[in-house]
């Protein structure tokens, strides 16, 4: 089986995807992160992004700065260009088709890399719902911001996705689409879990 989850940042999509994989016990990617990793180590080598692209390595993506606002727009930004879709496409497709099935999160998952996914999910909320969510994880992490900046950053990154040429966030016209901006992670996983079950895939587990 596998899961394809889209959607913008911020809406719940990393949580939902990590909780999906725990229960049907299948291995997550987190298809942000190659991009992120893509774009920051080119920033910081001044290699060019399509050299990083064809030589990344597991190893790179556990660098806990992939998660900062800088990686994410850098990753935004190389994630523009097909040339490095096109070097990051078969890693994932290699991912996905793995015996076991599993969960990939991204932004074409269902649309370009998995088009044949059998569960097929999109994940959004209202930009203020995903701006708060955001701001709120950068305050317990301790980074100084203001909420306009945050969501200045988010609106910036959002336009920069969904208006590419190259794969831009959009839903699968076969993907349950699921607006969290007033629900929590648990009634998040609950409908996502609902939705899959009414498709007969149920976990084998106890
Ligand atoms: O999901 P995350 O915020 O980590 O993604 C970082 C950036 O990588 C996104 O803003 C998007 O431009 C890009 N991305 C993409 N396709 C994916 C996953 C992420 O273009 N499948």
């Amino acid at each position: 089986m596998v899961i394809a989850i889209d959607g913008p940042s911020a809406a719940g999509k990393g949580t939902l995807a990590r909780r999906l994989a725990a229960h049907f016990r299948l291995p997550h990617l987190d298809t942000g992160l190659l991009y992120r990793a893509v774009g920051l180590l080119a920033e910081k080598s001044g290699r060019p992004a399509g050299e990083v692209a064809a030589g990344l390595q597991s190893s790179d993506l556990a660098d806990p700065e992939l998660r900062t606002d800088r990686a994410g727009q850098a990753g935004s930004k190389v994630a523009a260009l097909p040339e490095i879709r096109d070097k990051l496409l078969n890693l994932q497709r290699k991912f996905a088709s793995q015996a076991s099935g599993a969960v990939l999160d991204g932004r074409d998952i269902g649309t370009i890399i998995c088009p044949d996914a059998p569960v097929k999910l999109f994940v959004t909320a209202s930009t203020d719902a995903r701006a708060e969510r955001r701001y709120q994880e950068l305050r317990e992490r301790g980074v100084d911001t203001i909420k306009p900046r945050v969501l200045a950053e988010m609106a910036e990154r959002d336009r920069r996705d969904s208006e590419r040429a190259a794969a831009p966030l959009k839903a699968a016209p076969d993907a349950f689409l699921l607006d969290t901006s007033d629900m929590d992670a648990d009634a998040a996983f609950a409908a996502a879990l609902a939705f899959i079950e009414r498709k007969g895939f149920r976990s084998s587990g106890p």
